[in-house]
């Protein structure tokens, strides 16, 4: 059965990422599988259940919304909100028994008074800006000034220390080695003075790059789906991709040299050729980027993407001669017979990273998993 758009996701792949992970881990440091974005475009609650079978001991969102989530489908897991929170979201977060992220004094308060009215006490994590430039603050003794203030109220409990990391990916940054020495500093002195604290610094890059990094968790998003945090081949660090993107040829017709497919005209037929359609497009997440510059598999094949993208389909160049018919099956990422088109590659073609390639399948396009 061909469907007109569907990401396929295996469920077994993220597990088998997870232990993969894990393998990396020595017994004092834990995976936290991070399911922003609905798990990269991935599906939130199947791709977080699947993680914490293969071994995470928690689950990581960016926002109120995708904590409340998590948490209607898992009403037990440890679960972290990274992101700034509006009050409202503070109070979602919190009723969702979220642990959440805190830099600043005024708003430890907030969390203090809104944990004090919803009777619970906040599990907070104290983040240090090591070098990233972007939320936590840069002043390690306030760090350990929010701790303490943590300790000495009785609606929070410091829960974490922790920061995040710019260069990891990039294997020769000498910047990666400065901001772990930063946060080495200001994870000792935290945990000097509250041992239960849990420092976490690593994503998937740092993962494989320095166990130094690990500390007590570390919280990995793009290995889990098992994409490569180097933007490279997954396999060679036997991370296995869980998504596929498929579609089907719903034409094919013959063009004569000089023929056009797509708005502008963009591609003209340089001989005489067969064309197929496929009826997905930017309203799916194919990129407009990806106009006269992708390709896609059919019977095995891989067959340049010609014309412009549209919002619902697209063209390919099937050549004078082929054994494509219409229903048969198109592979956009994925594998195909012996060819593969990994999310790496349509991310090179588009100079952007494979987060964004997953990411921007749209919510048109039915996750299936299995
Ligand atoms: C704060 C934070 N931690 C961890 C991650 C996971 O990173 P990765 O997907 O590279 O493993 C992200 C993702 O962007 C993040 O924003």
């Amino acid at each position: 059965m061909v469907s007109r758009a569907v990401a396929r996701i295996d469920l077994e792949a993220v597990r088998s990422n997870c232990s993969r992970l894990r393998s990396e881990l020595s017994d004092r440091s834990e995976l936290c599988a991070v399911v922003k974005a609905d798990a990269y475009g991935h599906g939130a609650e199947a791709c977080a259940g699947a993680a914490l079978e293969g071994g995470a001991g928690g689950l990581a969102v960016a926002t109120a919304a995708e904590g409340e989530q998590i948490r209607g489908a898992f009403p037990d897991c440890r679960l972290l909100t990274m992101g700034a929170l509006t009050a409202v979201e503070l109070d979602v977060a919190l009723a969702a028994r979220s642990e959440i992220s805190v830099w600043r004094p005024d708003f430890l308060d907030l969390v203090a008074a809104r944990a004090r009215a919803l009777g619970v006490a906040a599990r907070v994590h104290l983040k240090l800006d090591s070098g990233m430039g972007r939320l936590g603050t840069r002043d390690p003794s306030e760090v350990l000034a929010l701790v303490r203030a943590c300790v000495e109220s009785d609606d929070l409990e410091p829960a974490g220390v922790w920061t995040h990391f710019a260069t990891a990916d990039e294997p020769g940054s000498e910047f990666f080695a400065e901001q772990l020495g930063r946060f080495e500093e200001t994870a000792a002195a935290v945990r000097a003075e509250n041992p239960a604290v849990t420092a976490h610094a690593a994503n998937s890059a740092a993962v494989f790059r320095e166990p130094r990094s690990h500390f007590d968790m570390v919280r990995c998003g793009i290995a889990v789906y098992g994409l490569d945090p180097y933007q490279g081949d997954p396999a060679e660090r036997r991370l296995r991709p869980a998504l596929s993107l498929h579609s089907y040829v719903a034409d094919v017709k013959r063009f004569e040299a000089g023929d056009s497919a797509g708005y502008g005209r963009t591609w003209r037929a340089p001989a005489d050729t067969l064309v197929g359609v496929l009826p997905l497009g930017y309203g799916d997440g194919l990129r407009r980027g990806l106009s006269n510059n992708g390709e896609v598999l059919i019977r095995g094949r891989r067959h340049p993407l010609v014309g412009t993208v549209s919002m619902d389909n697209v063209t390919v160049d099937l050549g004078p001669e082929t054994d494509v018919v219409p229903g048969d099956e198109a592979v956009v990422i994925g594998a195909q017979g012996e060819e593969e088109i990994r999310a790496e590659e349509v991310a090179r073609r588009l100079q952007t990273i494979n987060y964004e390639v997953t990411c921007g399948i749209s919510a048109r396009v039915p996750r299936v998993h299995g």
